[in-house]
């Protein structure tokens, strides 16, 4: 019984609609003005039916809420559903328009912004800072908050700078659609930023914070946007131009560099984002030694992964639009075509590849032939939070640095102590010299050694002779030609080891003619090339006449 009327009123509204048209057309076309008082009685007709049908609809939807018709979220939405569909309950959405292109803001594209969010309420004034600063059109902005397992009052906060922000007198400040999606993941680790840095904690803490980007995302993913950009909410500084920024190099996924300002007794400041890397060999090899849910954090020393940061690869003045590509993406700001997502592509709660979260999303994302870049130039800035972790943190980096250090360091000494090696030879024969010497000093000793002994054993068979005397006799004679022998031996030995010695000495002679003929060598190389400060050879520059 309603759905007729419903019919009805839609129908009495489109008559009116053309019949105000065909007065006009009438009216300035073709015939004659009408007379006043026919035009309003006419007008004052319209406005009647017009009043009358709007209060039946209010009231009818009064009565019965579940029948309003849902217009959408989105202007296209909107659009879609009064154009092409014929029941204002079935939408229709073309999704080759919502690709992603270089100039997104030129063709309306829409973004949803994706913030997760913990115990955040200390961060939200300054990100509801940057959100008013964006240059990109706020209309097409889309803002999705997931609160989840916060202990102080961020979703009251976030509530009511979101009621303040679409408040803005002007229109064009106003965002887009905002969902707030609540939910706990049960987060063991504490989220202090002692315990949440912590190595031990890093595998699980990442799972989690997958799952709540996952839960995040599939709600609030509408087939009206052409991007998704993930933002920290503790940035601290960051262009207001970002989006066109990343979005003009039309990636699939792009980050930026992540710094963080320290102060200056810290250095000033340091490489804040370590899962932005490319692929090493060495990680290959290290993920293939690993169990199969294992996962890897990158940043930490317990994983020497030697992969190239984006991080470590920024130059000041280097130009901003220069891409690196990468394989894992850190989460701090990420702008994504949402295609990416709508392919499948996902933050992994699991081991995808040896990785999880941002860094198994950049690793999927790169084996579905997407592209995965980094710029290393173009810098956003972390928050600073002093902590004895973020020291801890900072020597790890420290440790990092100075294993590669010590790495060159390693080789350079090798080189030096070739060189050393070399203008030793004359110091070396004199080393030499001794050895032989001790050798022959030794042998004369082991000598004299022996024939003391001799004489003492001598002796103690004398003292024994009051044993029977055959046994004695035989013993002696067994003894005599023992000793003859020893004697024998005795002199052949000694003539080896005197042959033995001579040589060495000769040998010894021959180094020091060598160590000589070097250093004749190099004293010859030096005057022909010269010396740099390391004793290292360089060719001598040729002497320019005076030219006056
Ligand atoms: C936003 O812009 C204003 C004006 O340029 C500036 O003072 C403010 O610091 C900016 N906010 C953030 C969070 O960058």
């Amino acid at each position: 019984m309603q759905a007729p009327l419903r019919l009805h009123l839609s129908a009495a509204l489109k008559d009116d609609s053309s019949w105000t048209h065909d007065a006009n057309c009438h009216c300035h076309c073709r015939f004659q003005p009408r007379s006043q008082p026919a035009l309003r009685r006419r007008r004052q007709l319209i406005q009647r039916l017009l009043l009358f049908g709007s209060i039946l609809l209010t009231g009818f939807f009064f009565f019965f809420p579940d029948l309003r018709p849902d217009l959408g979220s989105g202007p296209l939405s909107y659009l879609a559903s009064t154009d092409d569909s014929k029941l204002e309950t079935v939408r229709y959405y073309d999704l080759s328009n919502v690709q992603g292109t270089a100039r997104g803001w030129e063709r309306e594209e829409r973004i949803l912004l994706c913030a997760p969010l913990r115990d955040a309420a200390p961060h939200l004034p300054m990100f509801f800072g940057h959100l008013k600063n964006l240059t990109y059109p706020h209309n097409l902005i889309d803002l999705a908050f997931l609160v989840g397992d916060s202990k102080d009052n961020t979703l009251e906060l976030l509530n009511s700078k979101l009621e303040a922000l679409q408040a803005d007198p002007e229109a064009r400040n106003q965002f887009g659609e905002i969902s707030i999606l609540e939910k706990d993941f049960g987060q063991k680790v504490n989220q202090d930023v002692e315990s949440r840095h912590g190595f031990a904690a890093q595998a699980g803490r990442r799972k989690s914070m997958a799952q709540a980007r996952n839960w995040l995302l599939s709600a609030a993913l509408r087939p009206t946007h052409s991007w998704v950009y993930w933002r920290d909410v503790d940035v601290e500084t960051a262009p207001f131009t970002i989006l066109e920024d990343l979005m003009r190099h039309n990636k699939d996924v792009i980050v930026p560099n992540v710094w963080r300002p320290l102060p200056d007794w810290l250095g000033g400041e340091q490489p804040y984002d370590l899962n932005s890397w490319q692929e090493s060999e060495t990680a290959l090899a290290l993920a293939d030694t690993l169990d199969e849910d294992a996962v890897i954090v990158e940043g930490y020393a317990e994983y020497a992964t030697w992969r190239p940061h984006l991080a470590y690869l920024r130059d000041p003045y280097g130009d901003p639009d220069m891409e690196m590509e990468i394989d894992g993406v850190g989460g701090v700001s990420i702008l994504a075509k949402a295609k990416v997502f709508r392919q499948g592509v996902h933050f992994p709660a699991f081991s995808f590849e040896k990785h999880a979260e941002t860094e198994g999303f950049g690793k999927m994302a790169k084996r579905m032939k997407f592209s995965v870049v980094g710029l290393p130039h173009y810098t956003i800035w972390h928050l600073y939070e002093p902590s004895v972790d973020d020291i801890r943190h900072m020597e790890e980096m420290e440790k990092e640095r100075k294993a590669k250090e010590a790495e060159e360091a390693a080789k350079q000494q090798k080189e030096d102590k070739i060189k050393e090696q070399f203008d030793n030879k004359g110091s070396d024969w004199e080393k030499e010299k001794a050895a032989v010497q001790d050798l022959v000093q030794k042998a004369k000793n082991e000598e004299k050694e022996e024939a003391k002994k001799r004489e003492e054993d001598k002796k103690a068979k004398e003292a024994a002779k009051e044993e029977p005397k055959e046994e004695a006799e035989a013993e002696k004679a067994k003894e005599e030609k023992a000793q003859e022998a020893a004697k024998e031996e005795l002199k052949v030995e000694a003539k080896a080891d005197k042959a033995k010695v001579e040589k060495a000495q000769e040998a010894a002679k021959k180094d020091t003619a060598d160590a000589k003929k070097h250093v004749e060598k190099r004293e010859e190389i030096h005057e022909a090339w010269g010396v740099d400060e390391r004793g290292k050879a360089v060719p001598k520059q040729p002497e320019v006449p005076d030219s006056a």
